[in-house]
């Protein structure tokens, strides 16, 4: 596996790549690695010859006041984890090339990067939409893999791709789970054992909605409350934001028709966590 930092050096391989017709296969990530992580590499692995896997605690993504600073890091486990998964290139650019003295040059995604956690995290997508098309001109994927767990992201990552015309297939994957359901994060490691149990609470609220729903109850506003419920009834927790939506626009709906998003974020201690299911329509 090779390590690479510079942008140009990334460019200028990726280039050579697609001369020798290769397929590059391509997982954005902050590192910090876990299985849910791990499961992308792995799909990315079948999907082209070439698989490059980006770290990089993007600056631009994170509020004033959020965890750029103490967001976990960890580069030798990493890059052992990425090398055992069959990773050909990790790239790990730095934020001085990245965003150089006098960058100015923003992205936005307009209507996907309001509600949701774009209302609770201003700018955080537009620094999200901008880092991919970047890390996707320098890395230069046909197939580029994210994780369904960040389905805001995700959604979001298709909409730039169709509305600028890359030409990179995105694929998304579900989510990873720890054995008694919380979502896989790198932002796990701040919970104390005591929070960790609280945090389920959100895994667990998603779960009533999807029982209420399979038992026929098509409505919004009960499947939603089904989920508050659970989470309001634990302490130490804080809602953020719950909210049953279209798969694609991430706009809210009244009724359950085929299948729609359920989202969720909530505040355990300092840590915000966020997770989704998906709910079908019951026949
Ligand atoms: P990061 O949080 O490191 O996540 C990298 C990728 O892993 C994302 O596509 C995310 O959805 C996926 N992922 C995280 N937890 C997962 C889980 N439990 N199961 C499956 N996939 C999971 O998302 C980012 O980084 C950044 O915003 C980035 C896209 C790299 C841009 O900076």
């Amino acid at each position: 596996m090779d390590l690479i930092v510079s942008p140009r050096e990334m460019q200028d391989l990726a280039r050579q790549w697609r001369r020798e017709g290769r397929i590059i296969a391509f997982v954005p990530t902050m590192g910090y690695f876990h299985p849910g992580h791990l499961s992308l590499m792995e799909y990315g692995r079948t999907r082209g010859d070439r698989l490059v896997v980006s770290l990089f605690v993007n600056p631009t993504q994170f509020g004033p006041s959020e965890d750029l600073d103490r967001y976990p890091r960890d580069l030798a486990r990493d890059t052992e984890l990425a090398r055992q998964v069959g990773v050909d290139v990790l790239y790990t650019p730095t934020a001085a090339e990245m965003y150089p003295p006098g960058y100015q040059t923003y992205v936005t995604v307009e209507e996907l990067s309001r509600g949701w956690c774009g209302a609770s995290r201003p700018g955080h997508f537009r620094g999200v939409a901008t880092v991919v098309l970047k890390l996707f001109h320098q890395v230069q994927p046909q197939v580029a893999v994210f994780g369904e767990k960040d389905y805001q992201q995700l959604a979001l990552i298709r909409r730039l791709v169709r509305d600028l015309d890359l030409e990179v297939e995105v694929v998304g994957r579900p989510i990873v789970r720890e054995p008694d359901g919380l979502a896989m994060s790198s932002r796990n490691s701040y919970l104390s054992p005591e929070e960790r149990a609280r945090a389920l609470c959100l895994y667990r609220g998603l779960c009533a909605a999807r029982d209420l729903a399979a038992t026929g109850e098509r409505r919004a506003a009960p499947l939603v409350a089904a989920a508050r419920e659970i989470i309001t009834a634990t302490p130490g927790t804080r809602l953020d934001y719950l909210g049953l939506v279209d798969p694609d626009t991430l706009e809210a709906v009244e009724v359950l028709k085929g299948a729609a998003r359920l989202l969720g974020a909530v505040w355990v201690g300092s840590t915000r966590l966020i997770d989704n299911l998906l709910l079908k329509e019951s026949p």
